[in-house]
């Protein structure tokens, strides 16, 4: 099978791509490399191109054929909260703007199968019971400008089966880390791991948003899935595509078991050596107290569940930075 993969050279998308070509399959990747590294893509073709530019539909079209494309992994898009609050406009015209573009070259070259990145971004601040698991029913309710840029693609993407036969799955992704190989760790310091291991290695204490939530440890409590298991579940997902019975269009992949702040440290403690004693900061606005979702339908339905937990992935976390962005000699207290 041939496999065009958009964001391909980004973190997780260099996950996807190497997975594809080590069973097989053709690759190309389409990437505006804003973040992406060439590199990352192996032995894949890679194409610079913004999804969000007008020239896009008529490129794209181009590559669907000239590769002859089975399938589409749809992984592009601009992914920071904070920022997407900033340029609500231009995370429309990039998020939404570059899957319309997508959509309309698959439909021209007669491409019907898609699988997209989707977020639990889409759920916002669920008003759940503590405890309580987030299924795909529960309802959503994204409260930045880039959690609703995926809910509207995933319509998008309903509303392109309705019309013209896509066969269209969603996986909304929780709080992704680790890396599958030391060369593809996150490059980006946006969340937490990557935030601590570079507040650690620059000789600082990481700072906990929040220690009065109503949760044991007083941290905010999410589902931490290691890229490689996400990237597994990708896979599985593509393969459901070619089903003719597709009871779902949207999974979430998680763990179903929620990590703390706090535990999410203490395990990165023990990974690097480092002696922990972080700082209590006031509560980051617009952070649910407990983000964890329920994988029984992507278990039963897609036959996928994690085979990491949260030790492999600060291990790998670790492992994947070290070597980039160094780590002292001595490593302070707890170091052996
Ligand atoms: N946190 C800290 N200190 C830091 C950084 C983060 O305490 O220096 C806390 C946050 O307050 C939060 C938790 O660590 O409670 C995780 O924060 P992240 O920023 O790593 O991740 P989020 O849960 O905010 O969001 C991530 C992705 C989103 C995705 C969401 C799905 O960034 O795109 O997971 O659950 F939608």
């Amino acid at each position: 099978m041939t496999v065009l993969v958009t964001g391909g050279a980004g973190y997780i998308g260099a996950h996807v791509v190497r997975l594809l070509q080590e069973r097989g399959d053709s690759v190309v990747v389409v990437d505006d490399l804003s973040s992406g590294i060439a590199e990352h893509v192996g032995s894949a073709a890679l194409v610079h191109l913004d999804l969000s530019t007008q020239e896009a539909v008529d490129k794209l079209e181009g590559i669907l054929n000239e590769y002859s494309v089975d399938a589409v992994i749809h992984i592009a898009a601009k992914k920071q909260v904070g920022e997407s609050a900033e340029r609500p406009a231009w995370y429309y015209a990039q998020n939404v703007g570059g899957f319309s573009h997508l959509l309309q070259a698959m439909q021209n070259a007669g491409v019907d199968k898609m699988m997209f990145s989707s977020s639990a971004a889409t759920y916002g601040l669920p008003n759940l019971p503590p405890g309580q698991l987030l299924t795909e029913d529960t309802a959503p309710n994204p409260i930045s400008p880039y959690g609703e840029t995926k809910l509207v693609c995933e319509w998008m993407m309903r509303a392109a089966g309705k019309a013209w036969g896509l066969r269209g799955v969603g996986l909304r992704y929780f709080n992704v880390a680790g890396a599958g190989w030391p060369e593809l760790g996150d490059p980006a310091v946006m969340n937490l791991i990557p935030i601590a291991l570079k507040a650690l290695t620059s000789g600082r204490q990481p700072v906990i948003f929040g220690q009065d939530y109503p949760t044991e440890d007083g941290t905010c409590i999410r589902d931490y899935i290691h890229v490689l298991d996400l990237a597994e579940a990708h896979l599985k997902a593509l393969d459901y595509l070619g089903r003719d019975d597709r009871p779902y269009d949207i999974f979430n992949v998680g763990t179903g078991t929620g990590s703390s702040v706090l535990d999410v440290l203490k395990q990165l403690a023990a990974s690097t050596g480092y002696d922990l004693q972080p700082t209590i900061a006031g509560r980051r606005p617009g952070d649910p107290a407990a983000l964890v979702a329920d994988v029984s339908r992507i278990q039963d339905v897609l036959g996928w569940k994690f085979t990491r937990g949260l030790a492999e992935m600060t291990d790998s976390a670790w492992e994947a930075w070290a070597p980039v962005h160094g780590a002292p000699a001595v490593l302070p207290a707890s170091a052996g």
